[in-house]
């Protein structure tokens, strides 16, 4: 079998006693890994004085880890600037938190340029080259200008929105073009596969671009959650409830997550609901991530004020309706908690698919399973129809799809649930990461990407 060479930003070396890093893409791809020879190449997660040099190198098994720095410049205009400061509002369709800087735009293609460089060397013939996401869109056009012949597929993790939004970034068919240096594109969903198909046709590239639904593994979360909830953390958590029904979010501190929302919903449930008041408790788990753009840190402080408003309103003196962590807890006790929450609460404003809704499914008990309040902008609601659907817009119709989880029967609920955990085992991370390679596999490079050249 051809090895594997994963392109990402994030790699997660394995680093024995650090806190877990949260984000989708590594969850994922890691579960995908196990039986395979890979090399994934990418970013250090350091700053130093230079972009590039000579590789870091970790082997684990059959995977090796390759990764480079980044300039404290490249850092602040790649990263922060170009690819969290513009890219990523712009995909998640929030056009006006974007802001486009000339020298960001030119920070983020150097950086591509560099990897590309530094990756040649490492690559074999019969390579298969596999890139991830929104950083790397100029990726495959570099290797293809710095000689690579490899079959070359790309996976975008986050949506991708209807052209006219797209068309908003100055100078997004330079993207496009490079893009269209790989023989496959994948996608979380249809209509993010129809969006790109139709921002590349548009600019006159006909590459595949298909939908491809990433997975999780659903086995081994459940087993991992049923350990966990018997786990000193678990019982911490399950004895300060004093049979208090949970509610549970877990997400990275991200305005896409809709949190401010989140927490009006709630709001919202303890006022029109009155029933509750007392009877429920919100955990809010929301590690900060990319703490240095400006959007972030404002978020940052809204959720502080929100969550302590609603405390102030709601509180008494033996109930905190609101607990509110910032900081990562390790996946292990993350699943044990999903496993004792009553109720999934996930109310992203836009999401490309939504791992931490799969694991919440995935966790549960079969016997008394919790309910999945979801957001019906995640790419997960495609999949997941036992969820009470909400749109996160509505803080009312997020307390009214509380209310119903909260209220609902468990013969309703376990009926849901097994609808739901059904589609989960159909489609592992594993399963998701070979159905994309045996379509890049099968794809003759040659006709297929004529038009993109
Ligand atoms: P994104 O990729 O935008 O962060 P996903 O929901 O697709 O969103 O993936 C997030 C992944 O990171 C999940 O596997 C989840 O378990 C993990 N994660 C999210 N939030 C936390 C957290 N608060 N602590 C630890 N892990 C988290
Ligand atoms: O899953 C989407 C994604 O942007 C990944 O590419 C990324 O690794 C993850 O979210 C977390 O973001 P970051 O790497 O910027 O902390």
């Amino acid at each position: 079998m051809a090895r594997l060479v994963i392109v990402s930003n994030r790699v997660p070396v394995p680093r024995p006693r650090e806190r877990p890093q949260a984000g989708g893409l590594a969850v994922a791809l890691k579960e995908a890994l196990a039986t395979r020879e890979t090399l994934w190449f990418g970013w250090s997660g350091q700053t130093g004085a230079a972009t590039g040099g000579d590789p870091a190198l970790v082997t684990v098994g059959q995977t090796t880890y390759a990764t480079i720095d980044l300039s404290t410049e490249d850092y602040r205009l790649y990263y922060t600037g170009f690819s969290n400061g513009m890219l990523w509002p712009l995909l998640h369709y929030r056009m006006g938190l974007a802001e486009f800087r000339r020298e960001e735009w030119d920070g983020y293609r150097r950086v591509n340029t560099a990897f590309a460089r530094t990756l040649k060397p490492l690559l074999r013939a019969d390579d298969v080259i596999w890139i991830h996401d929104f950083h790397h869109f100029p990726l495959a056009a570099a290797l293809r200008e710095a000689g690579a012949k490899q079959r070359i597929g790309f996976f975008l993790h986050v949506p991708f929105p209807p052209l006219p939004l797209y068309q908003a970034l100055p100078q997004g068919n330079i993207l496009l073009r490079e893009l269209a240096s790989c023989d496959l594109i994948g996608t979380q969903t249809a209509p993010d596969a129809a969006n790109l198909r139709e921002a590349l046709r548009g600019a006159g590239f006909d590459v595949p671009v298909r939908p491809f639904p990433i997975g999780i593994d659903a086995e081994d979360f459940a087993r991992e959650a049923e350990k966990a909830v018997r786990g000193q953390d678990a019982r911490r958590l399950t004895a300060s409830l004093s049979g208090r029904a949970l509610i549970l979010g877990v997400d990275r501190l991200d305005y896409s997550k809709g949190l401010p929302q989140r927490l009006r919903g709630f709001a919202s449930l303890l006022r029109r609901f009155p029933e509750h008041r007392g009877r429920v408790t919100l955990l809010q788990v929301a590690p900060v991530s990319r703490g240095d753009v400006g959007q972030y840190r404002t978020l940052r402080r809204e959720l502080d004020e929100l969550a302590g408003r609603i405390n102030g309103d709601h509180g008494d003196i033996d109930w905190v309706p609101v607990r509110w962590m910032t900081r990562a807890v390790p996946r292990p006790t993350l699943a044990g908690f999903h496993r004792i929450a009553r109720v999934g609460l996930v109310t992203p404003m836009r999401d490309g698919m939504n791992l931490v809704a799969k694991e919440f499914v995935a966790a549960q008990d079969p016997a008394d399973p919790g309910v999945l309040v979801l957001s019906c902008f995640a790419g997960a609601a495609d999949e997941l129809r036992g969820a009470i659907l909400v749109n996160p817009h509505d803080p009312d119709e997020i307390a009214e799809g509380l209310n119903a989880a909260l209220v609902m029967p468990t013969s309703e609920r376990r009926k849901r649930w097994i609808d739901d955990i059904a589609v989960l085992r159909q489609n592992s991370a594993a399963a998701w990461a070979e159905g994309f390679l045996a379509a890049l596999a099968r794809i003759g490079a040659e006709p297929l990407r004529a038009g993109a050249r």
